[in-house]
C-alpha cells in the first residue's frame, strides 16, 4: 500500500483503438492540450503524445500515448502499438452502432494478443450528441462488465469526462 505522503512516478504505455472518426485524436488533443479541433484530420499510421497527471494519492502517472489510425487499411499496424501497452482505450461513437461493433472486435484482439494485466477502458465518445444516440449506456456497461473493463462516456468537444477517463486508468494500474 502506498502511504499518503509517499510519491511515486509511473510510466505507462497507453494505446487508443477504434473505428475511424470516433474521436480518438480529439480525445487525446483535449487531454493533452485542452483543445478541440472540429476539423480534425484522419490519423495516418499513428501519432504519439505524452501527458503527465497527478493522482490524489500523490502518485504521478506519465502516459505515453499511441493514437492509432482507425481506417481499415491501417488495421495490420495496430499490434505494433498495443504490444506491451499497460492500458488500452477502446473508443466508439455513441451515435454509431457500427463503431460499437468495431470496439468489440478490438477488445477481442486485445484479449488474445495484449498483455494479460492490461487495463482496458471502453469509451463511448461524442456524448454531446445524445439526441442522436444509438448505443445505450446499458448495453455498453453490460459489455464492459462482462469483459473486465471500465466504461465511461466522454465528449472531446465539451471536455466532459476526459480527465476522469485518464484518472480512472491511473487508479487501476497495477
Ligand atoms: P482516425 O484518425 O481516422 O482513426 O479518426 P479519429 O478516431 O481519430 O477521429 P477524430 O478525433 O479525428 O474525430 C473525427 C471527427 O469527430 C472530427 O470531425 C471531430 O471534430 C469529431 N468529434 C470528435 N470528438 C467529438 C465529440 O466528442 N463530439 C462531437 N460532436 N464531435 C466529435
Ligand atoms: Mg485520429
Amino acid at each position: 500500500e502506498r502511504g499518503a505522503s509517499d510519491s511515486k512516478t509511473m510510466r505507462i504505455k497507453l494505446v487508443l483503438l477504434g473505428d475511424s472518426g470516433v474521436g480518438k485524436s480529439c480525445i487525446v488533443l483535449r487531454f493533452v492540450r485542452g483543445q478541440f479541433d472540429p476539423s480534425s484530420k484522419v490519423t495516418v499510421g499513428a501519432s504519439f503524445l505524452s501527458q503527465t497527471i497527478a493522482l490524489q494519492d500523490s502518485t504521478t502517472v506519465k502516459f505515453e500515448i499511441w493514437d492509432t489510425a482507425g481506417q481499415e487499411r491501417y488495421a495490420s499496424l495496430a499490434p505494433l502499438y498495443y504490444r506491451g501497452a499497460g492500458a488500452a482505450v477502446v473508443v466508439y461513437d455513441i451515435t454509431s452502432p457500427e463503431s460499437f461493433q468495431k470496439a468489440q472486435y478490438w477488445v477481442k484482439e486485445l484479449q488474445k494478443f495484449g498483455s494479460p494485466d492490461i487495463v482496458m477502458a471502453l469509451v463511448g465518445n461524442k456524448s454531446d450528441l445524445h439526441a442522436s444516440r444509438k448505443v445505450t449506456v446499458e448495453e455498453a456497461q453490460e459489455y464492459a462488465d462482462s469483459n473486465g473493463m471500465f466504461f465511461i462516456e466522454t465528449s472531446a468537444k465539451t471536455a466532459d469526462n476526459i480527465n476522469q477517463l485518464f484518472e480512472e486508468i491511473g487508479k487501476r494500474l497495477p
